[in-house]
């Protein structure tokens, strides 16, 4: 699926391979990505900012204790902000600070304090590369999950030929990309619903809720990046259907259900983002209602629960959402046992928190207990959410495969 769309820090330590970091932030916003570079004190003497901010298309961040730098987009916003932290050259000495967590320097410090995924693309000097201090520090982080791109074999700056050389831009796309398709959804179906729905009250009037759609789309591009076929039931929103996904679009609470329940007994995952409207008008008028009267009543009446209806299909592994404004965890656990579903993630909403915003927090509640994943971009919290479904839905078949065993 590529890195279009991803946020991609590029971390540039000092070493002479720094030389092709130009060209691999160029190739990366060519393939769609927004990079951001981070150099180190000693990437300057390879490379200059000048050059790293003209390709990247925005001014490079190397001070950490900078106050301006970090009033603009500090440590903690660049840590947020990323999808996956590429640091490239890595030399040995930043491998070994990285390896022992010291955080000394802006890309240090941000390393510790991203969620995001860290690739390093090492390159150093052959003997460097196999110097026991260096493959303790390489083993510390394979140990670590965490993935090492090269180094190559070949000719190197300092006249020796052997292992340590960066690999070139092109294969460290291809390793990044990768790195967000997991494969924990392979061979799934999940089905996402996200958006608002939308009652008539007239052809030109209606009652709604409040919801961009940005998670669910979320929701549903990070289960397609990880391998799942994706159907995504969408009320009216402004957003662009993720690459691989399959999306129907509905206005209605009752359109929204008729799609999901059509396709129900394929599904193996419903995830339920959407904004649902509890009620609709009793009737609709065909015509726009005129305002002769002071008072106008309309009749309200309940619209299916579609998330409840689902979770009766119990080959389904069943996922709501909570948006609340207080008491999200006790309203969370609610909510699992009332609706009868697997997992709910709650999230706080209210002034600036939750809706049309980029950011988004949650708290994941199921039979086991409660998980925090804290705040970050949508798009990276999508991906933690659907990590943690296949995992439980992996764990909740494994305890009724060995229950259904010792019957
Ligand atoms: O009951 P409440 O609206 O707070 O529950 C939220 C969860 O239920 C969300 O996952 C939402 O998508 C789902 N829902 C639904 N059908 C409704 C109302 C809510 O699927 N009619």
């Amino acid at each position: 699926m590529g890195i279009a769309n991803k946020h991609v820090i590029l971390g540039v330590t000092g070493g002479i391979a720094a030389y092709k970091s130009a060209d691999l932030a160029r190739r990366l916003r060519e393939q769609g990505a927004e990079v951001r570079v981070v150099m180190t004190l000693n990437a300057g003497q390879f490379i200059t900012p000048l050059t790293m901010q003209a390709v990247s298309g925005h001014p490079v961040h190397s001070d950490l204790l900078d106050p301006e730098a970090e009033a603009g987009m500090g440590h903690i916003e660049l840590a947020r902000w990323a999808d996956v932290v590429l640091i490239a050259p890595a030399t040995a000495n930043f491998i070994s600070r990285f390896a022992r967590g010291i955080a000394d320097d802006l890309l240090t410090t941000l390393c510790l304090a991203t969620q995001a995924p860290i690739a390093l693309a090492p390159a150093m000097n052959q003997q460097m590369w196999q110097n026991p201090a260096t493959q303790d520090n390489i083993a510390i982080l394979n140990n670590r999950g965490v993935p090492i791109l090269g180094p190559a074999v070949g000719d190197q700056a300092c006249g020796e030929t052997g292992p340590g050389r960066m690999l070139e831009p092109v294969e460290l796309i291809e390793g990044v990309s990768k790195l967000f398709e997991s494969g924990a959804l392979e061979g799934c179906n999940v089905m996402v619903t996200a958006g608002p729905t939308w009652e008539a009250i007239d052809p030109v009037r209606g009652i709604t809720n409040h919801s961009s759609g940005k998670m669910g789309y979320a929701v549903a591009h990070a289960a397609a990046e990880a391998g799942a076929r994706v159907i995504l039931v969408s009320g009216p929103t402004a957003l662009q259907t993720p690459p691989r996904v399959d999306r129907v679009s509905v206005l209605s609470a009752q359109q929204m259900y008729d799609a999901v329940m059509s396709k129900i007994s394929d599904t193996d995952i419903f995830i339920s983002v959407a904004a649902v409207a509890d009620y609709r008008p009793r009737a609709s008028a065909d015509e726009k209602i005129k305002k002769h009267a002071d008072t106008l009543s309309l009749e309200l009446i309940k619209n299916p629960d579609i998330l409840s209806a689902v979770a009766e299909h119990k080959h389904v592994y069943t996922v709501g959402f909570a948006a609340e404004t207080t008491n999200v965890e006790q309203h969370a656990r609610e909510k699992l046992i009332s609706k009868g579903v697997d997992l709910i993630a709650a999230n706080k909403v209210g002034a600036g928190k939750g809706f049309g915003t980029e950011d988004n927090a949650l708290i994941l509640v199921d039979r086991t207990g409660l998980k925090s994943l804290p705040q970050a971009r949508k798009a990276r919290l999508a991906r933690c959410l659907i990590d943690e479904i296949s995992q439980r839905r992996n764990a909740k078949s494994t305890s009724q495969d060995t229950r259904q065993a010792r019957r």
